[in-house]
């Protein structure tokens, strides 16, 4: 069975619940397009936004089932999504909560937008593709290597299977990006030789423990400020600039990273539990190409978020904004004109088109496992202060994870009677931070 056939096969039964034997789904419903049942898994500010972009690119879906940790977030999610569009919300009676709410969410759906905290995707995406649903996958897809293996696995599973997995790093979808990027690929600035990331700004949020909450439910409300969950912020938020450098690359990872990272603003405690807010990686390529990579979350500082790439024949001046390409002497051979992208609306249809078989089957999981992993690696560079190796990295054991995914389960950082974390330092391994206000 041809990919495409078997995925129109799967899309057949999951869609209508019905076997077409020999018939593709096109074939059997010439002229008709299925409603696709959407299920939303973390119902925060992405999530609420995904079901947005979801229900707005194909208008034969409802939002079927939310399922949320917390029970108010997945209700806020269903009433706030039922009045922005009316008649398309239909989740009476699969309103989920917990950290299994995935499970019920993926049996009821065809398609599910993973969106809650990153440390448990690698979970709800293989739970997904086994039970045959289509994806999309917020970003980072994991926090430590198990995690991306299991997505590197789920991968291919989606494959086999035809199924549609589009990720959430968005700016692969962004048309101005693109074109930049495309004309890179196509070497108009030759063999890359190194690039210059960064992702620089303030602190984010924090969010206070609920009376009730368990020492793990805590940190899964405050997710952001735990390695654990967020994968620390070079993970998860500098891996979309991580991602561009990858794409670049043509999706072919460092070879070793070196990095130097600290916390200077994120002193309280416990608010901001065990993550840095500056990290420098730099990442090596066997031929020499090197990728230099800054991100910081540290208020009252000079801010950028941009991917910089210099090659053998010119330089791209920036791929955020109006990408500006020069040659060795800088003079500008391609400045882009802005046409109006807007990306998280892009990656939305291009996923309702792959799942109802108007274009080949998207699987972004290649480069969503890589550059993932490409944020762990410069983390634990950072961490502990070691040169590491790709190949390590991605096999190693290494991970954060509590010892269940359950509200009663030990996390791997549990605070000390003064509610301290231990902090990783590079070199000497973890200790407790000496600030607590
Ligand atoms: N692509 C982008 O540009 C972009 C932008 C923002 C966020 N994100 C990604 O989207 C994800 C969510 O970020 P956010 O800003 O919406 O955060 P958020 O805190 O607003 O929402 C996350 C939600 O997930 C819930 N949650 C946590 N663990 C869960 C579990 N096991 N099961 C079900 N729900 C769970 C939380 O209670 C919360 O409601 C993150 O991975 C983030 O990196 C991507």
């Amino acid at each position: 069975m041809s990919q495409k056939t078997r995925r129109v096969f799967l899309n057949s039964k999951t869609i209508a619940g019905t076997l077409f034997t020999g018939l593709t789904y096109r074939a059997a419903h010439a002229g008709e397009r299925n409603e696709l049942k959407v299920g939303l898994i973390g119902c925060g500010g992405r999530g609420n936004g995904a079901a947005v972009n979801a229900l707005s690119a194909d208008e034969n879906t409802k939002l079927y089932a939310v399922g949320d940790a917390f029970l108010p977030k997945a209700q806020g999610a269903a009433e706030g999504l039922a009045t922005q569009f009316e008649g398309r919300v239909d989740v009476e009676g699969r309103i989920f909560s917990g950290l299994d709410a995935y499970k019920q969410v993926v049996d009821c759906c065809d398609v599910v937008l993973l969106c809650e905290a990153p440390g448990f995707r690698y979970r709800s995406l293989r739970y997904a593709v086994e039970q045959g649903k289509h994806v999309f996958c917020e970003k980072p897809v994991a926090t430590d290597a198990p995690g991306v293996r299991s997505v590197m696995k789920s991968t291919e599973i989606a494959k086999e299977k035809g199924l549609t997995l589009v990720s959430g790093l968005c700016w692969r979808y962004d048309l101005n990006v693109k074109d930049i990027m495309e004309r890179v690929l196509d070497g108009v600035i030759g063999e890359i030789t190194s690039a210059r990331l960064t992702f620089m700004g303030g602190k984010l949020w924090t969010r206070p423990r609920a009376e009730d909450d368990t020492e793990l439910m805590a940190q899964v409300r405050n997710w952001y400020n735990y390695s654990w969950l967020s994968g620390d912020f070079n993970v998860e938020q500098h891996v979309h600039t991580l991602d561009k450098a990858l794409w670049a690359m043509h999706n072919v990872p460092p070879a070793t990273c070196y990095g130097l990272g600290t916390r200077m603003q994120r002193t309280e405690q416990p608010a901001y539990g065990d993550i840095y807010d500056s990290m420098a990686a730099v990442f090596e390529y066997p031929n020499g190409t090197t990728l230099y990579s800054y991100c910081r979350q540290q208020n009252d500082c000079w801010g950028e978020n941009n991917a910089r790439f210099a090659g053998t024949k010119g330089f791209v001046s920036s791929t955020l904004g109006r990408g500006v390409i020069t040659d060795l002497d800088g003079k500008v051979i391609y400045e882009r004109q802005n046409v109006p992208s807007d990306m998280y609306s892009l990656e939305h249809i291009e996923m309702f088109k792959s799942i109802r078989g108007e274009i080949d089957t998207i699987n972004n999981g290649d480069y969503m496992s890589k550059a993932t992993m490409m944020g762990i690696m410069g983390r634990e560079a950072c961490y502990t202060g070691k040169k590491l190796k790709w190949d390590d990295e991605l096999n190693s054991d290494k991970s954060y994870a509590p010892s269940a995914y359950e509200p009663d389960g030990t996390p791997w950082n549990a605070p000390d009677e003064q509610g301290r974390y231990k902090i990783q330092v590079p070199g000497l391994g973890q200790v407790y931070h000496t600030v607590t206000r």
